[in-house]
């Protein structure tokens, strides 16, 4: 399954939107949809407390766990939106910061990200940047980014479903860059060492017990093997 995580509010007339599920017809899978303009997905409000538990206190408020099981279930995922005032929308904005343990646990190991970013005529690298490094953050392997304004596009939705088709077959491996192996190794070494007290502190080592018990991150040190052993779980 693709999951399309898109930030337009504007619904079936979204060219963001419209994009995303050409590159997923391309790449030949079924996806799924996430948009948290018409999603119950509540703004953060800065309690802090999944950085110690690993999980968001107000989860069962909304529909946030419903989004993190799509994320978990995903083979990959395409992050579209378009550029509002030099940024992301503020719909998106609102759940990358619900996602806040996601952002640190790589839920996204074993899974391919692709980004589309569209704009009138500015702020279109800078806000792709940003989707590039969230995907990232959430452990993907970014392997097209699609940008798109009215005068120019980076990829068409043909060339970007077919790296996508690729990048997914059961063989393929897509090079893991610098930024994220050191991200894996630096994640894995202070899981590591706070994993080990979970039983004398463990209302402080949430985030941990989401790497290793709940994403399984912590099966091996070698990012290659974790993704290989995640690609597979994936459906
Ligand atoms: C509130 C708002 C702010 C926008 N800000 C920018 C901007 O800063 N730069 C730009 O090039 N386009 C801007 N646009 C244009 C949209 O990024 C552009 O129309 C985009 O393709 C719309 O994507 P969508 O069809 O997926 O919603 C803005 C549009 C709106 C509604």
């Amino acid at each position: 399954m693709i999951l399309i995580i898109c930030g337009s509010p504007r619904g079936d007339r979204s060219i963001s939107l419209k994009t995303a599920q050409a590159i997923a017809e391309y790449a030949g899978e079924p996806y799924e949809l996430v948009t948290p303009g018409s999603t119950h997905i509540e703004p953060c409000r800065g309690c802090m407390s999944c950085f110690a538990t690993g999980h968001c206190a107000y989860e069962d408020e909304d529909d946030l766990r419903a989004v993190i099981d799509k994320m978990l279930r995903a083979r990959a995922v395409i992050l579209a939106c378009p550029v509002y005032a030099g940024g992301v929308t503020g719909q998106l904005k609102i759940l990358i910061d619900r996602l806040s343990t996601q952002c640190h646990t790589m839920p996204l190991l074993g899974c391919i990200g692709i980004t589309v970013t569209t704009a009138d005529s500015n702020h279109v690298q800078y806000v792709d940047d940003y989707l590039a490094e969230v995907l990232g953050f959430w452990g993907a392997l970014t392997a097209a980014r699609v940008r798109i304004t009215k005068t120019s596009s980076s990829l068409t939705a043909e060339e970007a479903g077919t790296i996508l088709k690729n990048a997914l077959l059961a063989d393929s491996c897509v090079p893991v860059s610098e930024q994220l192996r050191s991200s894996f190794a630096a994640a894995s070494k202070r899981y590591r060492a706070l994993y080990r007290m979970k039983d004398v502190i463990p209302n402080l080592v949430g985030e941990a017990t989401v790497w290793f018990d709940e994403y399984g991150n912590g099966r091996s040190e070698n990012i290659e093997e974790i993704i290989k052993s995640r690609k597979s779980e994936r459906r």
